[in-house]
């Protein structure tokens, strides 16, 4: 089991090398090789600066700047062997470096430190990934937009306790992802502007003593400055906690629409046809026509979710500044990242595709009474009675027409005024869903002339 080559990075004080199985608990490279760019981007700013501030000469560095380049084509093409006895990206890449050039490859490491490596490595990663996750978002954004311009004034049942409560409009209904989505959005854009300071420079915890130029490489990294403290900038995961946050918020309401596409796409309520594309059939029940991505997008918040709790557990007890424990924060981002982006896709393909059934969505509106709050609001309106009469009466009404096994429309004028006299044939205006839905002009309201005007302006902003 004992392995006896010493590492070639750090094994000066070593007699022997590790156990296997400490070279397994050890090795980051199975997952952390998905920073190979960043580390090669990282590497060639650290250089550049070592050269401009005359620490290393501009042969040395122009040496070590194209040799990177070739690992990295190296990596991009599969040519590259990663190795699990040099445990991690920045290792490996080293390694190469300085197979492919020689001696100046030792020299890259001046002023740095695999702590403030890592971190400037997974800075740029998380936030190239916040930049996705927000072009992902976009794209949902515009599918909802599309699907609720298409039905703006296509009346549907809203519900609460997901009973039948009042008419809504389906542009409406759309259009509230969109405001969920747009929070999402604005999540990731704050957790990017937060984090886009750079780590680099920090060294191993302390800063270091050669004449480095921190501005120098944040910029060419394109981060905002150079972290002010070297200790937190080694220290910190809170920038990968954010975006994990920022990512559990927005899988929750991805999941609660996808439960709602269950739910709608179902025999039973057929407010939506989910395309071919985006289902799947049953290998015993022919007839069945399932929701799978929906389903599995309802369930990815399950993981993003654990990924957000198991790096705050990972990070709550580490004393400053770097501890092994912080190699466990990449492949909780990295699973959460791709299966949010995942999800984002089949939601927006899903959403692109679906049909939504517009009678069977009528039909469903008028029913359960749901204009019973507007024939409450007619009589304190027209009646003059107090609301909570008039939630009494509408009440009455409700049990009369439920006793008759009938909707509330098709209750007689007689047989309303026997729960009331003052009861007038105009109620059966406010009864009708579509006129139930246009009256609801509040801002921010179903109307329709409402919802038109936030698919305007959401039209606008995703131009
Ligand atoms: N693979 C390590 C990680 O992901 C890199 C930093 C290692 N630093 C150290 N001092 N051992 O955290």
């Amino acid at each position: 089991m004992t392995k006896t080559t010493t590492n070639a990075m750090w094994g000066g004080r070593f007699a022997a090398g590790p156990d296997a199985i400490m070279e397994a608990i050890n090795a980051s490279i199975g997952f952390d090789k998905r920073l190979a760019r960043q580390d090669i981007d990282g590497s060639r700013a650290h250089a550049a600066m070592l050269a401009a501030t005359g620490i290393l000469s501009d042969s040395d560095v122009a040496a070590i700047r194209k040799g990177l380049l070739t690992v990295l084509s190296e990596i991009d093409e599969g040519r590259f062997e990663f190795s699990t006895a040099l445990e991690d990206i920045h290792m490996n890449v080293e390694a190469r470096l300085k197979e492919i050039i020689g001696d100046p490859a030792g020299r890259l490491h001046t002023a740095r430190s695999r702590n403030d490596q890592v971190a400037t490595d997974f800075r740029l990663w998380v936030r190239e990934q916040c930049d996705a996750t927000m072009a992902g978002i976009d794209a949902l954004m515009r599918a909802l937009v599309a699907q609720a311009e298409a039905g703006a004034d296509w009346v549907m049942p809203g519900f609460t306790h997901l009973q039948t409560a009042q008419p809504v409009t389906w542009g409406h209904h759309m259009m509230a992802y969109v405001e969920m989505l747009a929070r999402d959005r604005g999540r990731f854009g704050d957790a990017r502007a937060r984090m886009n300071e750079s780590p680099l420079g920090a060294a191993a915890l302390a800063g270091t003593s050669f004449p480095i130029d921190r501005h120098m490489t944040a910029a060419a990294l394109g981060f905002e400055r150079p972290m002010a403290n070297s200790l937190d900038a080694v220290s910190d995961r809170d920038f990968a906690l954010e975006y994990l946050a920022a990512a559990s918020i927005c899988a929750m309401h991805l999941s609660r629409f996808a439960e709602e596409l269950v739910i709608w796409s179902s025999a039973q309520f057929r407010f939506v046809r989910l395309s071919d594309r985006f289902t799947t059939g049953s290998s015993i029940m022919p007839q069945k026509k399932n929701p799978d991505a929906a389903e599995l997008i309802r369930a990815k918040i399950g993981r993003i979710f654990g990924a957000n709790v198991a790096l705050l557990m990972v990070m709550k007890g580490l004393p400053l500044a770097y501890s092994k424990d912080m190699q466990e924060d990449k492949e909780q981002v990295f699973d959460a990242a791709d299966n949010l982006m995942l999800a984002l896709a089949a939601m927006e393909g899903m959403v692109r595709d679906m049909t939504a059934n517009r009678p069977a969505l009528e039909a469903a509106a008028g029913s359960g009474f749901s204009t019973a709050t507007d024939l409450a609001d007619w009589l304190v309106r027209v009646l003059g009675l107090a609301f909570r009469e008039a939630h009494h009466v509408t009440g009455s009404l409700v049990a009369m027409a439920e006793g008759l096994g009938v909707d509330l429309p098709e209750l007689s004028l007689e047989q309303m005024q026997t729960v009331h006299p003052g009861i007038t044939s105009d109620v059966f205006a406010v009864l009708g869903v579509h006129n139930s839905v246009a009256s609801r002009m509040s801002y921010g309201g179903t109307a329709p002339a409402q919802v038109r005007a936030q698919i305007a302006r959401w039209k606008e902003l995703l131009a």
